[in-house]
């Protein structure tokens, strides 16, 4: 049912007679409130010596033609309108009682101005427009302020797919004519039991709730956590948003999360990873993540939102590759490079998202025989090796594999690039090791004396006892290679995968082997049939 108001005649009969008697039921719940403009109002706003409380509102004589029987003159202010992508009203410059509500709230007209005459009530302190001090100065710009004005329909409902049916709503929340939504769809000016003069009590975001039904909302951990009771207004606001679009607190994207995901928050520490030397440069920019991009052609950017949907995460585990929970409900990019219509399922399309045909690529550091930074492609399961990330692996003989994997496992890039401290929050946010890497892993140096440290990422995985082992490693030379002429791993492994597509075949590039020919300077043939190898440091050694 639509809140249309009653028939006109009726509103100015029962408005003259109320104004005319300053009829209790709409003064007793205006008095005590900030609406109460006269001497005698609570507010630090009032007048010097105007007795009466309506009249600065209402006049039953000489009003100003819009109705309800307007005391005041309205704004002639061309306003700066609300607008994001994903809006789907186009709202109109301010209509209705938001005409009302803006004379005074606009800042641009005298709270004791009338209608037709240039007198105006004198207020306490010399105040005469709201004043720029006042949060309830909404100014002209209303770019960071809840739409209004435009027709809250079924149509629209559907469209967004995210809304209550206006059918639905309760009798205080009010369209006005036409399922017009106003100021007064949120507030009832007469009266404030709520605080901010509210329809309703806001608590839990309930008056939110009456129109957004957010998918998967409800089951989030943002809902359900009570740490968050509070709801949406965490992340937003009404009025005077930081962010514009969307109305976000803070204009700084992750500003928004770490007023709870800091030190001192009390949610897990995001703040303090992200700090971390090596790091997914969130606060690297402001305003260029969109939720409506095309991940592909996007300009360079990472935020929160681009790896999170704060309004599905969850804290469920999974098993590679297999979104975790706090993933659930984001946009991703197919093993194929295709941008998915439905929310990610695995991990990996997450971070193809940026790391696969774009340009947000790192600075290359490890040169090898066949370079390629798009991470898709490194893992493609047409390529002679990778590891399992995308695809169960290629290899058929890895004894060195710890217990809990096998020929057969699958691993997530996490699994990888992580926070160094595992005692911490969880994610590839930042690290104290290059890459992001969880653990250390020397990549840039030969000769290197052997540590286990150095190599401690492949070790968490592979057991050096037995890689290492020259008997039964799969690879008996490692220990010579590694250990003897301290050569890293990284000189003939690629952590990745080597690219079918930039010419990786199965005799050279079996086993993850792609050269770094920053020290592998010349030759660099490895058959993985032949079992042997030429490359600068030697040449055709078979080594059984
Ligand atoms: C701060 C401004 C303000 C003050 C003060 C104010 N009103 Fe209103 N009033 C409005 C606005 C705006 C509307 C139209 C929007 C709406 O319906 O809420 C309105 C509408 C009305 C209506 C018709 C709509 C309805 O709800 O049925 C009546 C009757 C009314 N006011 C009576 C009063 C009386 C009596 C007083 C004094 C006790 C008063 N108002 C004081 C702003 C004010
Ligand atoms: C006659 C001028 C006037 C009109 C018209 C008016 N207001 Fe206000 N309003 C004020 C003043 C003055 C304050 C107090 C501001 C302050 O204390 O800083 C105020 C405060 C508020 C507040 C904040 C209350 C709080 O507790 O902080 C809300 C919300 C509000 N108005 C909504 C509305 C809405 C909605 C309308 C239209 C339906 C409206 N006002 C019409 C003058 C007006
Ligand atoms: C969709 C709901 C909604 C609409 C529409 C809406 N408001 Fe509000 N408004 C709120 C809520 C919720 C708050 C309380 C915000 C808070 O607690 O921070 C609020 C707060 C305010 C405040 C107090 C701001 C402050 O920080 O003290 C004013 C003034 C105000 N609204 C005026 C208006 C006016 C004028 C309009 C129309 C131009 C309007 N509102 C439209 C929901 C709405
Ligand atoms: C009376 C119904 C109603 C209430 C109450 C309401 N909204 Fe809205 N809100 C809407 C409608 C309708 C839209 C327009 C949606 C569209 O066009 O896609 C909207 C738009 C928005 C947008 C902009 C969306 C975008 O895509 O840019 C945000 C953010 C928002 N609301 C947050 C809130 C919050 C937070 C609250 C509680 C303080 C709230 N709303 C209360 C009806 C409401
Ligand atoms: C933990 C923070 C957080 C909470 C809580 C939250 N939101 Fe959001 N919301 C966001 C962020 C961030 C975006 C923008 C996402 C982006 O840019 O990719 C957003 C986007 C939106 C949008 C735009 C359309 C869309 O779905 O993207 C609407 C409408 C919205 N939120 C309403 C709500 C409502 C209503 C609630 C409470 C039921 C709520 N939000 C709770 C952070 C939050
Ligand atoms: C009002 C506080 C608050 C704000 C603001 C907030 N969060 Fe949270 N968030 C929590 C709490 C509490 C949890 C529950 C688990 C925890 O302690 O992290 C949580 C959980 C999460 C999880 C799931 C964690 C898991 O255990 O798997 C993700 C992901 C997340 N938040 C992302 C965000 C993002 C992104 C933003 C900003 C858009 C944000 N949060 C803003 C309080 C908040
Ligand atoms: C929204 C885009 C975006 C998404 C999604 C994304 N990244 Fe990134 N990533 C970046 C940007 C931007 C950089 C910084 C590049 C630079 O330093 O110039 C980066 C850097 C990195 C680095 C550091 C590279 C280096 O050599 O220092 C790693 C590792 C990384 N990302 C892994 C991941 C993983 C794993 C995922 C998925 C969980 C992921 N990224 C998802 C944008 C993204
Ligand atoms: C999270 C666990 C994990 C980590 C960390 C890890 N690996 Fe693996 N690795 C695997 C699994 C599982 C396989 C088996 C895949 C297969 O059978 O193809 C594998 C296989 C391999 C293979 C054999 C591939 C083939 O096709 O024969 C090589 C070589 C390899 N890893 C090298 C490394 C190096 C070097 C590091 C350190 C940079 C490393 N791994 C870190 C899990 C891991
Ligand atoms: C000199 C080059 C070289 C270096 C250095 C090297 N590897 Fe290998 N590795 C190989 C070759 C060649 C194979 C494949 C042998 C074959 O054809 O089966 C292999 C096989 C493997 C395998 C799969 C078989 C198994 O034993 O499970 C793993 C895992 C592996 N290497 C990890 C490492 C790690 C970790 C390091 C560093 C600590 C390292 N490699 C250093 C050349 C090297
Ligand atoms: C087995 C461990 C491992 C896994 C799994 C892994 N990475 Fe990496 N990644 C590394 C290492 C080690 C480097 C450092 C470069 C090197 O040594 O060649 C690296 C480098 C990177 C870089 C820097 C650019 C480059 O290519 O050198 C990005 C971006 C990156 N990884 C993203 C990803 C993404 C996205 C995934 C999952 C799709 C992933 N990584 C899976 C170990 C891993
Ligand atoms: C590049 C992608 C990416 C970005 C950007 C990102 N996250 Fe995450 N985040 C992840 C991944 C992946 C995980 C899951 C890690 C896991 O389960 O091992 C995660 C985990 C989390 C968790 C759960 C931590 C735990 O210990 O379970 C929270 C909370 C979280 N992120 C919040 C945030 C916040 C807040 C921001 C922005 C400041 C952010 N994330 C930015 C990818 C990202």
């Amino acid at each position: 049912m639509l809140n249309i108001p009653r028939p006109a005649a009726t509103l100015i009969a029962s408005l003259t007679m109320l104004v005319a008697a300053s009829g209790w039921a709409f003064a007793a719940g205006i008095l005590n409130s900030k609406h109460n403009l006269s001497m005698s109002g609570p507010g630090s706003i009032k007048a010097t010596n105007e007795e009466r409380v309506c009249i600065f509102c209402h006049t039953p004589h000489h009003a100003n033609p819009l109705t309800p029987l307007w005391s005041r003159p309205t704004s002639t202010a061309v306003y700066d309108l609300y607008e994001s992508t994903t809006l789907v009203a186009k709202p109109g410059q301010p209509s209705g009682s938001a005409r009302l509500c803006l004379s005074c709230h606009d800042g641009t007209i005298a709270l004791g101005a009338f209608y037709g005459t240039s007198d105006v009530i004198p207020m306490e302190g010399g105040v005469t427009t709201m004043p720029d001090s006042s949060s309830a100065n909404l100014k002209t710009d209303l770019s960071n302020d809840h739409p209004i004005s435009f027709a809250y329909s079924e149509e629209l409902a559907m469209l967004n797919g995210q809304l209550s049916l206006p059918s639905s709503l309760p009798a205080k929340v009010r369209l006005e004519e036409g399922g017009m939504l106003q100021c007064t769809a949120c507030h009832n000016p007469h009266t404030d039991p709520y605080g901010k003069f509210l329809v309703m009590d806001n608590a839990a975001s309930a008056l939110c709730k009456t129109c957004h039904n957010i998918n998967g909302w409800n089951a989030s951990i943002h809902a359900t956590d009570p740490a968050v009771a509070a709801g949406c207004t965490h992340c937003h606001v009404s009025h005077n948003a930081g962010g514009r679009a969307r109305l976000l607190k803070f204009a700084a994207e992750e500003a928004n999360c770490y007023q709870c995901h800091s030190s001192s928050g009390g949610a897990k520490d995001i703040q303090s990873a992200a700090s971390k030397f090596y790091s997914h440069p969130m606060e690297g920019t402001t305003g260029v993540h969109d939720p409506k991009e095309d991940p592909l052609s996007a300009q360079k950017h990472v935020e929160c939102n681009d790896c999170h949907n704060p309004h599905k995460a969850l804290a469920t585990l999974a098993t590679a590759p297999v979104v975790p929970g706090s993933l659930t409900g984001v946009k991703g990019v197919s093993s194929a490079g295709v941008v998915l219509s439905t929310d990610a399922a695995n991990e990996y399309e997450v971070c193809f998202r940026c790391h696969s045909g774009n340009s947000f690529y790192a600075p290359q550091t490890v040169l090898r025989q066949i370079q390629e930074l798009d991470t898709r492609l490194d893992f493609d399961p047409l390529n002679p090796s990778f590891h399992p990330v995308v695809a169960i692996g290629k290899g058929t003989n890895v004894p060195s594999l710890r217990t809990q994997f096998s020929t057969s496992s699958m691993i997530y890039c996490t699994d990888c690039h992580n926070n160094d401290d595992t005692l911490q929050a969880k994610g590839p946010h930042g690290s104290n090791n290059k890459h992001i890497l969880i653990d250390r892993y020397e990549d840039d140096t030969y000769p290197l004396d052997y540590s286990e440290a150095n190599y401690a990422l492949c070790f968490r995985c592979h057991d050096q006892n037995i890689l290492l082992d020259p008997v039964i490693s799969a690879f008996p030379p490692h220990q010579s290679h590694v250990v003897n002429n301290k050569v890293p791993c990284s000189v003939c492994h690629d952590p990745h995968g080597v690219p079918q597509v930039r010419g990786a075949s199965i005799t050279a590039n079996a086993h993850l082997i792609n050269f770094d020919i920053r020290f592998v300077t010349s030759g660099g043939a490895y058959s993985s049939v032949g079992k042997s190898c030429t490359v600068s440091c030697h040449s055709g050694t078979k080594y059984y």
